[in-house]
């Protein structure tokens, strides 16, 4: 595996690939890499693209810097885990490497800016998009993979990528979970065994409303999915929602795509989980 920490020697390797041919896809991740993060590798892979995956944890979209602080750092098992993958480029930029001192950025994603992890994470999603339009511009990926398990994230990417007419194709990926259901999150090493096992009462509930789905009940499904989760100890509810896939709105009766999308606290770590319903 190719290993770049500046955008120059990774910007002159992809030149050469490009001539020879090759279509890239991106991965763009911030580390502790997980199942759920090679999964994304692999698709590119399944779809002949040469690989760049890349790790940085972005302070733009922190809203709280005791969480960047604490944010998982093991690089040496990163580069392990990529290379038993047989990802082909690591790209592991330092801060000052990606923000070039005071610059400034807003983009206009509407309403998804404020609901649902917008509301709690107020300027995360400014900071995604920031972070992500520099990697699309400068690693110019024909592709790039971004996991369900980021439902919101993915569709505040998708309308960058619609608005500013970014020639780049995404691609959403299935989410990964453990054995028991818990989905993969870099997070996840944050929790107690206490807090492991209350963490599946997200899995679980979101798999309960799938199940017991009924077009003309939703608001007892939401009733029911909420006290479920605020009844499980050392759990704090963020949200429990029904939502139309593509606006995020609270389904109704009528809505076709409907992703049921939660988040909470568990212990002192903030977990979330969705499934798509139909
Ligand atoms: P990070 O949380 O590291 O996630 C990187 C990618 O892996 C995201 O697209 C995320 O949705 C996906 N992912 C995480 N857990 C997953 C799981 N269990 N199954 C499948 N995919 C999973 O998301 C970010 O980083 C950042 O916001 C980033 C896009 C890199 C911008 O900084």
């Amino acid at each position: 595996m190719k290993n770049f920490t500046t955008t120059n020697q990774l910007q002159q390797y992809l030149a050469q690939l490009r001539a020879g041919g090759a279509a890239i896809g991106l991965v763009p991740t911030m580390g502790a890499l997980h199942e759920g993060h090679l999964s994304l590798i692999q698709q590119a892979q399944q779809r002949g693209e040469t690989v760049v995956c890349s790790i940085f944890v972005n302070p733009k979209q922190f809203n709280d810097p005791k969480d960047l602080e604490l944010y998982p750092r093991p690089i040496l098992d990163d580069i392990k885990k990529l290379e038993q993958v047989n990802c082909d480029i690591l790209f592991n930029p330092a801060v000052g490497e990606l923000y070039a001192g005071n610059e400034s950025w807003h983009l206009n994603i509407g309403e998804l800016e404020g609901m649902l992890e917008g509301k709690f994470r107020p300027g995360h999603y400014q900071g995604v998009t920031q972070v992500v339009h520099k990697l699309f511009n400068l690693i110019k990926p024909d592709t790039a993979y971004f996991g369900q398990k980021d439902y919101q994230q993915f569709l505040v990417i998708s309308r960058m990528v619609a608005q500013m007419n970014l020639p780049v194709k995404l691609v959403m990926c299935p989410i990964q979970r453990e054995p028991d259901g818990l989905a993969m999150s870099s997070r996840n090493i944050h929790l107690t065994p206490d807090d492991r096992q209350h963490a599946l009462i997200l899995s679980k509930t979101l798999n309960w409303v799938k199940k017991n789905f009924n077009p003309n009940n939703i608001p007892q499904l939401k009733h029911d999915a909420e006290k479920a989760i605020s009844n499980e100890p050392g759990v704090e509810l963020a949200y429990f929602e029904i939502a139309n896939g593509d606006t995020l709105h609270p389904a109704d009766n009528n809505t076709q795509k409907i992703v049921a999308l939660v988040a909470a606290k568990v212990g002192k770590t903030r977990l979330i989980d969705n499934v798509l319903i139909s």
